[in-house]
C-alpha cells in the first residue's frame, strides 16, 4: 500500500481505536447514515451513546443546517445499531472523499451492513415529495470520485450490483410490513451546492433518473471499496428544478424531509428487525 491510501488507513484505525475506547467496542448489526432533518430517528434509541463528530479523530466536520454531527449507537428492534447523524458532503470542502474515514469506520467496527438516507428531488411528477424512494441504481454526474488519488488496484471497484439485492429485498419486505409505500428510481448526483436548472432536470430525466441529490453516491463508492453491503432510501422532498415549475430551496428540504421522517422511522426500524444477529 502507498502513502495516500495507507494514510488514510491510518486514520481510520486511529478514529475506530478512539470509539472502541468510548463504547463503540461491540459488534453492531446494522449502520446507519441519517441525511438531511433525519436525525430524529436516533430518538428511537434505546442504550444510546453519543459522541460529536468533532470529537472523533480524522472526522470530517458537517458545516449542513439540519445535520446533529453526531455518531450514535443503540439499540432498535433489539439490533445493535451504529447510527450517523449527518454527513459530510463534496460540497461543503471539495473533498469526494470527505467521508472516507466514516465509512472506513463502519469497516473497522466490524463490517456491519450500511444503510443510507438522504433528502432528493424527483424528476417524475408522479413521485411526489413526502414519499420514499429505494435507490435501484446511481449516475455520477458530478465529475468526481471518493478513489480518485487512491494509488492501489482496490480503486478499480466494480459498481455493477452496488446496492445490495438482499438489502433491496430486505427493504422492500420491510416497506409492506410497515404499511409504508416504497417507490424505486435511479440516482443521479449533482455536486451542488447550488440547485440543478430546469434544463439540468430535463437531461438528468432523459438519461434515467428519478431522483437527484447531492450526496450518497460517494458513499456508496466508498463501502464497496470497503466491500460493504450498502443500500439506500430517498426521502422525496421535492419536484425538482422546472418539474410543474418547482424551485427548490433548502428550507423546503429540511421541513418535508422532518415531515416524512415518521415514514422512514417505521420503514428502518422493520428493516433493521429483519437484520440476522451478528
Ligand atoms: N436537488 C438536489 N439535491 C436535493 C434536492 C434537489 O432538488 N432536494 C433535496 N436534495
Amino acid at each position: 500500500m502507498t502513502d495516500s491510501s495507507s494514510d488514510a488507513e491510518r486514520r481510520i484505525g486511529e478514529a475506530a481505536a478512539f470509539l472502541r475506547g468510548r463504547g463503540f467496542d461491540q459488534p453492531f448489526d446494522c449502520a446507519i447514515v441519517l441525511g438531511t432533518g433525519l436525525g430524529r430517528l436516533v430518538e428511537g434509541l434505546e442504550e444510546a451513546v453519543s459522541v460529536p463528530y468533532a470529537d472523533i479523530p480524522h472526522f470530517p466536520r458537517s458545516t449542513v443546517s439540519g445535520h446533529a454531527a453526531r455518531l450514535v449507537s443503540g439499540r432498535m428492534a433489539d439490533r445493535r445499531v451504529l447510527a450517523f447523524q449527518g454527513r459530510a458532503h463534496y460540497y461543503e470542502t471539495g473533498d469526494a472523499a470527505a467521508m472516507r474515514v466514516p465509512i472506513g469506520v463502519v469497516r473497522a467496527l466490524g463490517a456491519p451492513p450500511l444503510l443510507l438516507t438522504n433528502a432528493a428531488g424527483s424528476t417524475r411528477p408522479d413521485l411526489r415529495p413526502s414519499s420514499l424512494a429505494l435507490i435501484t441504481d446511481h449516475i455520477n454526474l458530478a465529475g468526481a470520485n471518493p478513489l480518485i488519488g487512491d494509488p492501489t488496484d482496490h480503486r478499480f471497484v466494480s459498481m455493477t450490483g452496488a446496492y445490495d439485492e438482499r438489502l433491496q429485498g430486505a427493504l422492500r419486505h420491510a416497506a409492506s410490513a410497515a404499511k409504508v409505500a416504497l417507490y424505486e428510481g435511479v440516482y443521479m448526483w449533482f455536486a451542488g451546492p447550488s440547485f440543478e436548472t430546469p434544463a439540468e432536470i430535463r437531461m438528468a430525466r432523459l438519461l434515467g433518473a428519478d431522483l437527484v441529490g447531492m450526496s450518497t453516491v460517494p458513499e456508496v463508492i466508498l463501502a464497496r471499496y470497503y466491500g460493504l453491503s450498502v443500500a439506500a432510501v430517498s426521502i422525496v422532498t421535492n419536484l425538482a428544478a422546472g418539474v410543474e415549475g418547482a424551485s427548490p430551496s433548502h428550507l423546503e428540504t429540511k421541513d418535508v424531509a422532518a415531515r416524512a421522517a415518521d415514514d422512514l422511522i417505521h420503514l428502518v426500524r422493520a428493516f433493521v428487525s429483519r437484520i440476522p444477529h451478528v
